[in-house]
This record gives structure tokens, sequence and C-alpha cells, in this order.
């Protein structure tokens, strides 16, 4: 597929302006994890994105036809940041093929997030989506294209994947998958789907992200080198299978609106990740004492009452509890009672399922 809708020779020369979106983080409930070049992955994921976890980010530009590329600045959070404009940099180096206009443009992005850059909650997926939402959006006015339909949104989501995979699937609420199945025709490993609606049981849309904030520093192993452990892994074709095999029931879980199977499956794709990259090599752990001690209390807490929760984990210490609105004051106060604790400075983010990104 190529989603470059756009006439080669449509280039129309000068203009400039500044184009705004809001865009969230996303949590896997099938994670993704092993790419091959081109930033395709190994196995298709499932996620939903967040209300309360997102990026705003501007981007004015100033395109001339005598103009080379240039990013003449970059802020997160009114600071600079060396390492993530360096990521930007190469990102916007890397897609120019797919934006005629950028080979001329001079572009100054300013961000604000909130949530705190590398501490375990996917900040670059929430980036990586907004930037490719204002970078279609600058094509979009050039060529007087419509945005927000579903080309538009395509076009978004499969260049967000070039910046960070799991940033394709920031571009839709509700269910959204990315990578091929059998299970649905219209998926694909170069961008991101929605769940039609009627593949997921009203219950569903309610659910809520308890994210504790186990530990907040920068992780020792990061994900882009978690994913390449998984060239060599000895259990590389056996997590392939285990995650289709995986997807399909919990797309099961999801139209038959089975909270139980679906708790089974989430719990046990976090641990599956995490014991992937136990038994890397070199093997590694990233799960922190606090975030054993939570799991437990969680476990116990499910037995003991018959709530509906579980607990997913990126790659990072840091635990999302997932559950349905229904159970929110339980979960409040079993986080308030028994899980803050664990927290770092007692940090904890009451998050939802969010509708997407919003243009500004
Ligand atoms: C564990 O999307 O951060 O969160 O493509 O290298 O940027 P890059 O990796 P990234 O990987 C996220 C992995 C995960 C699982 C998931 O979100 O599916």
């Amino acid at each position: 597929m190529n989603p470059d809708k756009q006439d080669k020779n449509a280039y129309t020369g000068k203009a400039s302006g500044r184009q705004c979106w809001e865009s969230p983080s996303n949590i896997a409930l099938v994670k993704y994890w092993g790419k091959y070049p081109g930033q395709i992955p190994m196995n298709p994921s499932l996620s939903f994105v967040l209300k309360e976890s997102v990026i705003r980010i501007c981007i004015d530009y100033d395109i001339k036809p005598e103009y080379s590329f240039k990013l003449t600045g970059f802020k997160l959070n009114g600071q600079q940041n060396e390492g993530f404009a360096r990521r930007i940099e190469s990102f916007l180096t890397g897609i120019q093929t797919h934006f005629l206009f950028l080979k001329h443009a001079r572009l100054k992005i300013t961000s604000e997030s909130t949530f705190p850059h590398s501490a375990g909650i996917a900040s670059s997926a929430a980036a990586f989506s907004a930037l490719a939402l204002c970078l279609c959006s600058i094509e979009a006015k050039q060529l007087g294209t419509n945005t927000k339909n579903r080309e538009f949104l395509q076009k978004a989501s499969f260049v967000s994947r070039l910046g960070s995979g799991s940033a394709c699937r920031s571009l839709y609420d509700g269910m959204v998958l990315w990578g091929e199945s059998e299970f649905i025709h219209e998926s694909s490993d170069e961008y991101a789907v929605r769940l039609d609606n009627e593949r997921v049981h009203s219950d569903f849309y309610t659910l809520r992200d308890a994210i504790l904030i186990i530990d907040d520093g920068t992780k020792p192993v990061s994900s882009s080198e978690g994913h390449a452990l998984m060239h060599q892994h000895p259990f590389r074709e056996v997590r392939k299978q285990q995650a289709h095999g995986n997807l399909k029931k919990l797309l099961l879980a999801l139209s038959g609106g089975n909270k139980k199977l679906f708790c089974e499956i989430v719990e046990n794709e976090a641990l599956s990740l995490h014991s992937l990259m136990m038994s890397s090599n070199p093997g590694y752990l990233l799960m922190k004492p606090n975030t054993i001690h939570a799991i437990d209390v969680i476990r116990r807490f499910r037995v003991s009452t018959n709530i509906p929760l579980c607990f997913t984990l990126d790659a990072g210490p840091n635990i999302h509890l997932i559950h349905f609105e229904e159970d929110r004051q339980a979960v409040r106060e079993l986080v308030q009672n028994e899980l803050k604790d664990f927290c770092k400075e007692g940090k904890w983010i009451d998050d939802s399922m969010g509708n997407g990104p919003k243009q500004f």
C-alpha cells in the first residue's frame, strides 16, 4: 500500500503557517515486540488510546522552493531536549519521500506533554502521531484536500509508524489493531485500523487505566534495543504464534463481552513481554520489586472481590491497572489504600479510554 495519493506535480511553492494537534498515548493489550526493517512488526498488536496522557504539538512552517529542509527549533515543555530533537530530525529527514514540501521546509516545533518524557508511558507514541498529523495537515492545506477523513488518518498512521511503531495506533478511538491478522481483513503491517463497533461489546468502551508510576527513571534498555534482541531470540517463532493466538482470543472476549477472558489475555501478554526481555541475550529486567508487590495485591484483590480488573506493563516498571468504569470507585480505594505506597512519591494517573487526536 502506498498512502501517498498526492500528485507529484502538486507541490505549489511558497507557504507558511502553523498546524497544531493534540495526540494521545496508547496502551497495548496484545504487545508489539520485535520488528523487521522498515518498522514492520513481527506480530499484530491491539491497544486503546488514553484520555489524559497526551502531547500537544505545533509546527510553524515556512516553505520556499529555494530552501532546503531544516529543523530550526524544537522544544518540549518549554525546554530544549537534544536527544529527542535528534530523533525527530532523523524522522523528518527519513520521511521526505512521503511529503514533497518537506525538502523545502523550515520547521519549528513546540510540544507540551501531560506526562514525564521517558517515564515508562509511551510518550513517543503520542509525539510521533501528533507530528505526523501536523505534517499531514500542512500537506492537506497545500493540496486543498480534506483532513480527518479515512485517507488522511491512514497516512498519518503510516507515517507515525516510521517514527515509533506504537505511534501508528494513536490515531483512533476505540480498539485499534496494527499488524496483519487473518481475523481482520483490512489489517495491515504498515498502518493501524480501528475495530468496527460491532466487534467490540459496549462495556469495553468504558475501560479505564490507573497508571501506577512505580519508577520514573530512564530505562536501562530502550524499546528499540529490546525489539532488536528479538531477532536472535530463542522464542521468537513461538512468540509470534502466541501473539496471533492471544489476539484471536482477545477478539472473542471483546465481541462477546467476556471480561474474565479479557483479563486473562491482557495479563498473559504483559508477563510474556517481560519474560521475553528476561530470556533475551543479554537478558534484562525492567520490573522493580514494587512492580511485583503491586501485581500481587492486584491479583489478591481480584480473587477476593471478583471485580474484573487486570494489569498490563509496557517496556518499563509501571503498572497499568485496567478496569471498567463501573468499578472506578473500588479501584480508586484500592490504589489509595494499598497500591499508592508502591508508587514513586505516591504518583499515579487516573486515566481512561480517550477519543483520539484533536486539532487545535
Ligand atoms: C512494549 O513503539 O516504543 O510498548 O517502534 O522502536 O519506537 P519503536 O518501539 P515502541 O515499542 C513499544 C513496545 C511496547 C508494546 C506496545 O506498545 O505494543
